[in-house]
């Protein structure tokens, strides 16, 4: 049915929406990649649950007549945004959904007063960079998706968090905080810790934040970086130090390989990452709206997917 015909509502995703949220997105993204038929996608992620429950998300949808027709998450990093998920029904594309649910995404931006927000999205469609660029996000730079089999060799897990986690949190934001004042990614310790969904490698010049698991969104038997950051002036042997304890807490958990996302503004965490082996997986495009946190010696992994 056309919008047209449809009265549509706007409104946040509640808990009882979960199930079809989490359908709608495979779906969407099922259709757009082409990879494979939607039911046989992402069967063992979940880009949905996990984040709709984290402290620092907002999520709005899209519905008519009782049926969820769209859905867009945007995560709070302190004085960051950072968009995504953002999916429509397929049978509803072109209707001018996603600029809606867009429209409210924004305006929950602006009323965090965040200094910065961006998304990762597919650089070679014209339809996605049309619809953000409209919304004020501009691309810069590739985004891009790496992996790398675990090598088998681990020491001890000397330095995985188990003790305050106010403590942690304030560790963390010095660390952040001292690359881009107002980056406080608190909300994901809390989700990794809280939920279960992880754990979090916290040493004196780095930390890292690992998803692995059965629900976990990278799949099975992949431990993934969801956010990592070594302090400025620690250097790549730093960010060795901190991906090796990445591995040995993947290691203990199973997991066959460990998963990164990188912006390649970030030159030089980019090429220490390929020297060590990692390949590229998935390549994408950071969007951005004001004064992002990436230069060359920045050394910070984070994926916005
Ligand atoms: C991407 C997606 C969310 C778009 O949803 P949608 O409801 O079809 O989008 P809308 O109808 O609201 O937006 C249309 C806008 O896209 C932009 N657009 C579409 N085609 C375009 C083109 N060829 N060139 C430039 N801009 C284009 C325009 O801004 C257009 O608005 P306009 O027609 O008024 O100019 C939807 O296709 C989807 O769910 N895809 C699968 C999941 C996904 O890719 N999510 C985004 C990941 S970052």
């Amino acid at each position: 049915m056309r919008n047209c015909e449809l009265e549509i509502h706007f409104a946040d995703l509640k808990a009882e929406d979960l199930p079809a949220a989490r359908a709608l997105v495979r779906e969407a993204f099922a259709t757009v990649i082409g990879e494979a038929e939607p039911g046989e996608f992402w069967n063992q992620r979940d880009y949905v649950s996990a984040r709709w429950h984290a402290p620092h998300t907002h999520w709005f949808k899209a519905q008519a007549q009782g049926e969820l027709l769209g859905v867009a998450c945007v995560s709070r990093w302190g004085q960051h945004a950072v968009v995504g998920p953002v999916a429509v029904a397929p049978d509803h594309w072109e209707q001018d959904i996603a600029k809606q649910l867009m429209a409210h995404v924004s305006t929950l931006i602006d009323e965090w007063g965040c200094t910065h927000s961006g998304l990762f999205t597919f650089p070679d469609s014209p339809r996605h960079l049309g619809l953000y660029q409209r919304f004020g996000f501009w691309p810069r730079c590739l985004s891009v998706v790496m992996a790398r089999p675990l090598s088998g060799s681990y020491s001890p897990l000397a330095e995985q968090h188990t003790g305050d986690l106010q403590a942690l949190q304030s560790h963390c934001l010095g660390i952040t905080e001292a690359i881009s004042p107002g980056l406080d990614v608190s909300g994901e310790i809390q989700a990794a810790l809280h939920q279960g969904l992880g754990g979090v490698v916290a040493r004196r010049d780095g930390f890292a934040i690992c998803h692995y698991g059965q629900h976990c969104e990278a799949g099975p038997e992949v431990c993934y970086v969801r956010f990592a950051a070594v302090r400025p002036g620690a250097g790549p042997e730093a960010l060795a130090r901190l991906i090796g304890r990445c591995e040995a807490l993947a290691a203990a958990q199973q997991a066959r390989q460990l998963l990164v996302g990188v912006n390649t503004g970030r030159v030089q965490a980019y090429r220490w990452l390929l020297e060590a082996g990692f390949r590229m997986r998935i390549i994408g495009v950071a969007l951005h709206k004001g004064q992002d946190y990436d230069n060359e010696a920045v050394l910070l992994l984070d994926d916005w997917r």
